[in-house]
């Protein structure tokens, strides 16, 4: 799996990724999917990965105000080249170790049902996905999650042990 390593994210760490994120995402990204201020404020909860010494990967979370035992991942995503290598793996695990020295046991996280390779993912990750009334490809899709047409989303929850 070659050596991972994984570190907080700093404001600096904003130009590397907004230099990748629209590759490594497959397409544009919105500009409320990342900002810089995700690194100004919940730099424990953002994460970037090394594999064999170059950037390998990053993940944007935070700690719910709202919900005091809940942790939110709002996104990652891996170097195409470095995919399938435990990448992605890594970040979350981190993810969940800072989660769970701040009492949060709940992870939410959520994706398109079309990114197939996310849901995959996030189930090999112990996260199950929530029941809801509708239904794209089979998937239990929550209508309009961020209160906009076409943002039709899977929700999965990871309850740590
Ligand atoms: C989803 C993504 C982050 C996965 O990262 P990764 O580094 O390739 O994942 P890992 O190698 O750590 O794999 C973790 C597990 O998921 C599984 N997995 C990952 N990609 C898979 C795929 N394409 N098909 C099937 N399983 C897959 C692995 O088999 C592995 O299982 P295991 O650890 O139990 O053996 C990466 O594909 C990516 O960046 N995609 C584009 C951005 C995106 O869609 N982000 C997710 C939505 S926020």
């Amino acid at each position: 799996m070659g050596n991972i390593s994984i570190r907080n994210a700093v404001p600096d760490d904003s130009e590397a990724i907004l230099a990748v994120v629209h590759d490594w995402w497959g397409r544009p990204i919105g500009s409320g999917m990342f900002s810089k201020f995700f690194l100004a404020h919940f730099s424990e909860t953002c994460l970037i990965a090394k594999r064999n010494d170059q950037f390998g990967g990053f993940l944007i979370g935070f700690l719910s105000q709202t919900h005091m035992d809940e942790a939110y991942i709002r996104f990652v995503a891996v170097r195409p080249e470095e995919r399938s290598a435990g990448v992605g793996r890594a970040l979350y695990e981190e993810f969940f170790a800072v989660a769970a020295k701040h009492q949060r046991a709940i992870i939410r996280s959520v994706t398109s049902p079309r990114n197939k390779t996310s849901v995959v993912f996030h189930q090999r990750l112990e996260f199950v996905i929530e029941p809801q009334e509708h239904t794209i490809d089979n998937l239990p899709v929550q209508l309009n999650y961020h209160g906009r047409e076409g943002t039709d989303r899977v929700l999965f929850v990871r309850t740590c042990r």
